[in-house]
């Protein structure tokens, strides 16, 4: 008991050293400087990109806009395959990097965003379609898309990681009009990008490196195209980062027969949204440089030790691989906050694929 008392002591004392004060940050905030060491590097907080305009937790629930919108979405997405479920994890993530989380991604038509080449292997659309179908029935005209698109990813969440990630998910975001393929290559990080370009490109958004870290830990589901990870193979001589052998070897033989073979992302844990991510990026058994590159810094690779359980603790925070779950709940409600459209702006769309006849 003692022990455990003089641990807490010590972990308020590195959390009170290492507490972050706010800076307001935003598109074209000034960024850290990722080449100063970090004991160097001012501690930053980033609020979402934008304010949040009027989401709420219950907001279908609240004067009784559509009490059973949350319960439609989970009874469809508990229906979805695994590999569907983590298609809708991933589609909440690309729908807002790019416009904001306003279910631009699901526009169907030439060059939207659907089209662009980071979007054509995103699964889970014919989910979201059957949730929406359902809505339509039950409340038409006030569930919008981006919401579904919000909810289905903490369903799917919730049900890869057998209930370990639940959280409350405000909503009353409006759909997006403008869909824009081109708009997806700056907005959405390349599999082959290091630390730098990683951690900036989420800066952009408002989530910090911390919320980078923690929602690649999503990389622990789902599948990847041989074409997402060419620059790995054969792994490059004398590279910290570098595939590790075997794995290598195996994909080389695997990706032989085509670029649209898909692999694996976590070949041990493949359906469960848990933290073996972590591992695997200590031992370099990940399939992307974005992924590899998170031992780069003392500052990431402390963090990734912390989620794999191989440090007790870290800037006061105790057992990472269960914090794991509880940070992953915060990022993704925090990413839910990216460019959110209001009434004025957007619409809630009859069809998820397509805006409303004027
Ligand atoms: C850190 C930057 C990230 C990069 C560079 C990245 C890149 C990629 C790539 C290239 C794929 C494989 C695509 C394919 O070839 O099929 C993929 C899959 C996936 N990503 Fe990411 N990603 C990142 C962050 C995230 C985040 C933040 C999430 C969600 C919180 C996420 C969730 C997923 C999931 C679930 C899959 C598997 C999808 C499936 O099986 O259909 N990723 N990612």
């Amino acid at each position: 008991m003692a022990k455990l008392a003089l641990l807490a002591v010590i972990a308020s004392l590195v959390g009170a050293v290492s507490c972050e004060f706010p800076v307001y940050a935003g598109y074209g905030f000034p960024r850290p400087n990722p080449n100063l060491p970090y004991r160097f590097r001012p501690p930053v907080y980033y609020p979402p990109a934008s304010p949040a305009p009027g989401l709420r937790v219950g907001y279908y629930t609240h004067m009784g806009r559509c009490p059973q919108a949350e319960k439609i979405v989970r009874e469809v997405v508990e229906k979805a395959t695994a590999g569907e479920k983590a298609g809708l994890i991933r589609l909440f993530f690309h729908d807002c990097f790019v416009q904001g989380c306003d279910g631009s991604v699901l526009l169907s038509g030439a060059d939207t965003e659907r089209t662009a080449f980071p979007n054509l292997s995103l699964r889970g659309f014919e989910v979201i379609d059957a949730a929406k179908a359902a809505l339509e029935k039950a409340c038409p005209g006030v569930v919008s898309c981006a919401d579904v698109v919000a909810f289905a990813g903490r369903d799917a969440s919730y049900s890869l990681s057998s209930g370990r990630i639940n959280y409350r998910v405000p909503a009353g975001r409006y759909d997006g009009k403008v869909s824009r393929a081109a708009d997806t290559f700056q907005n959405l990080p390349p599999p082959f990008g290091d630390l730098n370009l990683t951690t900036a490109m989420f800066a952009a958004k408002g989530l910090s490196q911390d919320d980078m870290v923690v929602l690649s830990g999503a990389h622990s589901i789902g599948r990847s195209g041989c074409s997402s990870f060419p620059d790995r193979l054969p792994p490059a001589a004398n590279s910290s980062t570098a595939m590790e052998t075997k794995l290598a070897q195996q994909l080389t033989r695997t990706c032989s027969a085509g670029s649209s073979i898909n692999v694996l992302q976590d070949a041990l844990t493949p359906d469960k949204l848990d933290i073996q991510y972590y591992t695997n990026v200590l031992s370099r058994n990940v399939l992307f440089n974005s992924d590899a590159s998170l031992t780069t810094s003392s500052e990431t690779e402390g963090l990734v030790e912390f989620y794999a359980g191989k440090r007790p603790f870290l800037r006061g925070k105790f057992l990472g691989p269960i914090q794991w779950n509880h940070d992953f709940e915060d990022a993704m409600v925090k990413m839910g906050y990216i460019g959110v459209k209001t009434s004025a702006e957007g619409e809630i769309r009859n069809t998820c694929a397509f805006i409303n006849k004027p």
